[in-house]
C-alpha cells in the first residue's frame, strides 16, 4: 500500500525537479576556460576578471560561454539568482567612470555599442529598442545617461533594453533591516558585493549591495516589478559589460561570481577571492616616471640656460649676429662670426688698406682656408635694399674683376668679401716703388691697361645689366701674382651713395677722375667711367697721379700731358722711370687714347668696346689715321690733330675742381693722398 504512495511521491518529486531545472556555476576567481572574453577584458594572473583598464574609451565584456535556457518550455521566464563581487578602481579619487552592468542578452556581445554612458551595451541609435531583448542592472559611477532619472553619480539601476533605468537608487544598504542606510561607494576602489534575484512567479527583481565586510543585507535596496517573460528569449547569455569614457575612466574588476537558475546562488568563499593589483603601485611608478621627467626637465632647463648664457656671451664678446629674415634669402651671405675669425677680429695687423669706403682686412676663411679681402664699410640705413644689389654684383664674374665672393651685414657695418689679390694696388706700384716693391715694366703696364679695359667692357656691355663702376682709379686696381690687373669696388660708389639718392648733386667719385658732366649733372654713366679710364691710361703712361701738388699748385695730369703735347712732344710726358724702354707706338696709343677717353665732351669719348678695338690694334685711333711717316712733321701733325679735338676745353673744368661738390667719400679719397 505504501509502495504506490512512494512511487507517486517520487513521480511528483521528479516532475517538480524537471519542471524547475536547476543550473548553476560559481567562481572564486577566474581562468581562461571559464568565460568568453571580449574587448579589453583580460583575466589577471591572480584570477581577477578585468573588464577595462584605466585607458579612455575602452569597452570590455565577459560571458558565460554557453547560453542558458530561460523558459524551459514554460510561458514564464525562470527565476534566477546571482551573486558577484566587483571592484572599481578609478584613475583618481574623484574621476572614476563609467561603471559596469550585469547583463542578460540574446547573443554573447554587443557589436557597435558605444562607450561611456552606454556602458558598451547599446549605442545612441539602438538604445531602448524592444528588439534588443536585454535585461541589465547597472552599477554606475557617473551621472546617468538620462540626467533626470539617474541623478546621483554613484547609483544602481534596473534597465530593460538600454541605459534608461526603470528603477534606480543611490548605492547603499539598509542597516539591520531598518530603513537607515549606509552609502556604498561603487567606485571607491574597494570590493563590493552585489545580489540580483528574479522571482519568476511574482515577477519581481530585487537588487542588493554591501561592502565586503557586511553580509547580505536582509532588506533589498532596489526592486522593480518586471515580467522578464516579455523581454527575454529562450536562450540567453549571462555576463558583464563595462566601459570607460572620454574624460573618465576606471579599472573594472569582477573578483567572483555565482549564478543559479531556479534557486539561490551559491555563496562565494571570500577568503579565496583574487586580489587586484595595487594600481597605486603603477601610479607610484608613474610618480617615479614623473619625478624622473621633472628631474630631466630641470636638467634640460639648466642646460638651456647655460646654452643661452653661452650664446649671449658669444654675442656680446664674439659679436654673433642675428639674421633678419630677409637676409636668409641671399646665398652670398657670410656669417659675421666667420669673417670675425678670418680677420682675427678685424685686427689692425690684418689691415691691408684703407680707402674712401672703409678699411680692408686680409683674412683666411675658417671653413676652407681660402684667402680673402674683407672690406668693412660703415654704411647708411636701407641695408635691405642694398642686399639685392650686392647680391647681383656678387654674380659678376670676370678675370679682370676682383670677384665679390659675398657679403655680411652686422649692425651698421657692411662687410664685403673679395678674392684676395696679392700684389697690392696699381697706384702703390706706380708711385711708391720703394726698394723691394715691384717695378712695372711697359709690357706689364700695357697688359694691365688691356685687362682693365676688358673688365670695364664686361661691366658696361657684356653682363646682363649695365654696371657703372663710378670709381675707376689706380687705387681700385689690384695686381695679382701673375701681374694681371683686377678692377675692384665696382658698383660700390652707388651703393654707398644710396641713402642720398635724392641729392643727385652729391657727386661720388675721386678728384681728378670725375668727368665734367658728372659735376654738372651728378649723373654717372658709362661715359663717366670711360673718362676715368682715360685718366688711368695717362697715369700708367706718365707714372704720376691725376692731380699732383707741385710748386705751390695742383697740376692736373690731363693738362700737363696737353702741355707736353703743345710743347712739341707728347712723349715728354712719359714716366721717366721707364727709362725709355717702351714700344713707342703703344705709348702713343695709350697717351692718345687717354686724352680721347678723358675728353671733356662725353660724346667725343669712345665706348669701352671701341677702346678694346684700339688697344688690340684691330682699329687705328682716328688721330693716327693716315699720318705722314716723316718723323718731325709727324709730331707736329699729331699735336695739331689732338689740339683740334678740343682737348683744351678741359682747362675750363679743371679750374673749377676746387668748387666741385664732392661727397664725403671722394673727399676722403683725396685726403688719403690721391
Ligand atoms: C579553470 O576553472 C575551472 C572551474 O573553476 C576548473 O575546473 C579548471 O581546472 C580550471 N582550469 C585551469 C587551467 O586552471
Ligand atoms: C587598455 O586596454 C586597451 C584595450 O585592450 C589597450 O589597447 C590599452 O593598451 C590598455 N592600456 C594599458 C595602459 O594597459
Ligand atoms: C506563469 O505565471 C502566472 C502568474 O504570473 C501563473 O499564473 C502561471 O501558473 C505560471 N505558469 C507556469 C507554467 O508556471
Ligand atoms: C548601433 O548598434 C546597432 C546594432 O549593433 C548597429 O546596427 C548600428 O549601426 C549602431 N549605430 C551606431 C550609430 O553605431
Ligand atoms: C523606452 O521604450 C518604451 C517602450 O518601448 C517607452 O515606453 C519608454 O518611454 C522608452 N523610454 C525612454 C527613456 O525613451
Ligand atoms: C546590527 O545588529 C547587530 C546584531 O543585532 C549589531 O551587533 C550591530 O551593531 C548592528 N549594526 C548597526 C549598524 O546598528
Ligand atoms: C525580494 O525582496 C522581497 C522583500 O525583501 C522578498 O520578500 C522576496 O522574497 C525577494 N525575492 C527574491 C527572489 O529574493
Ligand atoms: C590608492 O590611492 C587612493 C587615493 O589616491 C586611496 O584612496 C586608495 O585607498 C589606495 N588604494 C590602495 C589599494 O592602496
Amino acid at each position: 500500500m505504501a509502495q504506490p504512495n512512494f512511487f507517486i511521491k517520487l513521480l511528483i518529486f521528479c516532475t517538480l525537479f524537471i519542471s524547475s531545472t536547476s543550473f548553476d556555476f560559481h567562481y572564486n576567481g577566474f581562468n581562461e576556460s571559464n568565460l568568453d572574453l571580449i574587448g579589453s577584458t583580460i583575466i589577471q594572473p591572480s584570477g581577477a576578471l578585468k573588464l577595462t583598464n584605466r585607458s579612455h574609451n575602452v569597452i570590455g565584456h565577459a560571458f558565460y560561454p554557453t547560453p542558458i535556457s530561460m523558459f524551459n518550455n514554460s510561458p514564464n521566464a525562470s527565476s534566477f539568482s546571482t551573486y558577484f563581487i566587483f571592484q572599481i578602481v578609478p584613475s583618481s579619487s574623484n574621476d572614476g567612470g563609467y561603471g559596469l552592468a550585469f547583463t542578460l542578452s540574446p547573443s554573447p556581445g554587443f557589436p557597435n555599442a558605444a562607450d561611456g554612458h552606454y556602458l558598451g551595451i547599446v549605442n545612441q541609435s539602438n538604445n531602448n529598442l524592444t528588439s534588443n531583448h536585454i535585461f541589465l542592472v547597472e552599477f554606475d559611477t557617473v551621472d546617468g545617461h538620462n540626467e533626470e532619472s539617474d541623478t546621483d553619480g554613484n547609483h544602481i539601476g534596473i534597465n530593460i533594453n538600454g541605459v534608461d533605468s526603470l528603477s534606480s537608487t543611490p548605492a547603499s544598504y539598509h542597516i539591520n533591516d531598518t530603513l537607515r542606510t549606509e552609502e556604498v561607494r561603487l567606485g571607491g576602489g574597494l570590493p563590493v558585493q552585489a545580489w540580483i534575484d528574479y522571482d519568476g512567479l511574482n515577477k519581481v527583481v530585487n537588487v542588493t549591495v554591501s561592502p565586503l565586510s557586511v553580509p547580505k543585507p536582509i532588506r533589498r535596496l532596489l526592486f522593480a516589478p518586471i515580467d522578464l517573460s516579455q523581454i527575454l528569449v529562450e536562450n540567453m547569455y549571462v555576463g558583464f559589460s563595462a566601459a570607460t569614457g572620454i574624460d573618465k575612466s576606471s579599472s573594472h574588476y569582477i573578483l567572483g561570481w555565482s549564478f543559479r537558475l531556479n534557486g539561490i546562488a551559491n555563496p562565494l568563499d571570500l577568503s579565496q577571492l583574487p586580489t587586484v593589483p595595487d594600481e597605486n603601485l603603477s601610479s607610484s611608478n608613474d610618480k617615479l616616471k614623473k619625478a624622473l621627467i621633472s628631474t630631466f626637465s630641470v636638467l634640460l632647463f639648466i642646460l638651456l640656460v647655460a646654452l643661452l648664457c653661452i650664446i649671449y656671451y658669444r654675442r656680446v664678446v664674439m659679436r654673433f649676429e642675428v639674421l633678419e629674415e630677409w637676409e636668409m634669402d641671399y646665398p652670398h651671405r657670410f656669417r659675421y662670426k666667420d669673417l670675425y675669425k678670418a680677420t682675427k677680429g678685424f685686427k689692425e695687423s690684418e689691415k691691408i688698406g684703407a680707402g674712401g669706403f672703409g678699411a680692408v682686412y686680409k683674412g683666411v676663411l675658417p671653413a676652407n682656408g681660402v684667402e680673402v679681402a674683407v672690406k668693412k664699410i660703415i654704411s647708411k640705413q636701407g641695408m635691405r635694399e642694398f642686399a639685392a644689389e650686392i647680391e647681383s654684383l656678387g654674380r659678376l664674374r670676370h678675370k679682370h674683376l676682383v670677384n665679390l665672393q659675398g657679403w655680411c651685414k652686422y649692425k651698421n657695418d657692411l662687410l664685403l668679401v673679395y678674392d684676395y689679390v696679392s700684389n697690392g694696388s696699381l697706384d702703390s706700384l706706380l708711385y711708391k716703388c720703394k726698394n723691394g716693391n715691384i717695378f712695372l715694366h711697359w709690357e706689364q703696364r700695357f697688359n694691365i691697361i688691356k685687362g682693365i679695359a676688358s673688365g670695364l667692357l664686361y661691366l658696361h656691355e657684356e653682363w646682363e645689366k649695365v654696371v657703372i663702376h663710378r670709381d675707376v682709379k689706380s687705387s681700385n686696381i689690384l695686381i695679382d701674382r701673375d701681374m694681371n690687373a683686377k678692377l675692384g669696388d665696382f658698383g660700390l660708389a652707388r651703393l654707398c651713395d644710396h641713402g642720398n639718392i635724392a641729392h643727385t648733386t652729391n657727386v661720388v667719385g675721386t678728384i681728378g677722375y670725375i668727368a665734367p658732366e658728372l659735376v654738372r649733372t651728378g649723373k654717372a654713366s658709362t661715359g663717366t667711367d670711360v673718362f676715368a679710364y682715360g685718366i688711368l691710361l695717362l697715369e700708367v703712361a706718365c707714372g704720376r697721379g691725376p692731380v699732383v701738388y707741385e710748386k705751390d699748385r695742383n697740376v692736373i695730369l690731363v693738362d700737363w700731358v696737353v702741355e707736353c703735347l703743345k710743347m712739341g712732344n707728347i712723349l715728354d710726358a712719359v714716366d721717366e722711370k721707364l727709362n725709355s724702354s717702351y714700344v713707342v707706338e703703344e705709348m702713343e696709343l695709350v697717351l692718345g687714347l687717354g686724352l680721347i677717353c678723358s675728353h671733356p665732351k662725353a660724346e667725343a669719348r669712345p665706348s669701352m668696346k671701341q677702346v678694346m678695338k684700339y688697344l688690340n690694334g684691330d682699329e687705328l685711333l682716328p688721330v693716327f689715321d693716315e699720318l705722314s711717316l716723316a718723323g718731325s712733321r709727324r709730331v707736329d701733325e699729331l699735336t695739331a690733330r689732338f689740339l683740334a679735338l678740343g682737348l683744351e676745353d678741359s682747362f675750363v673744368t679743371t679750374t673749377s675742381y676746387k668748387s666741385v661738390s664732392v661727397g664725403a667719400i671722394s673727399s676722403s679719397s683725396f685726403d688719403s693722398g690721391r
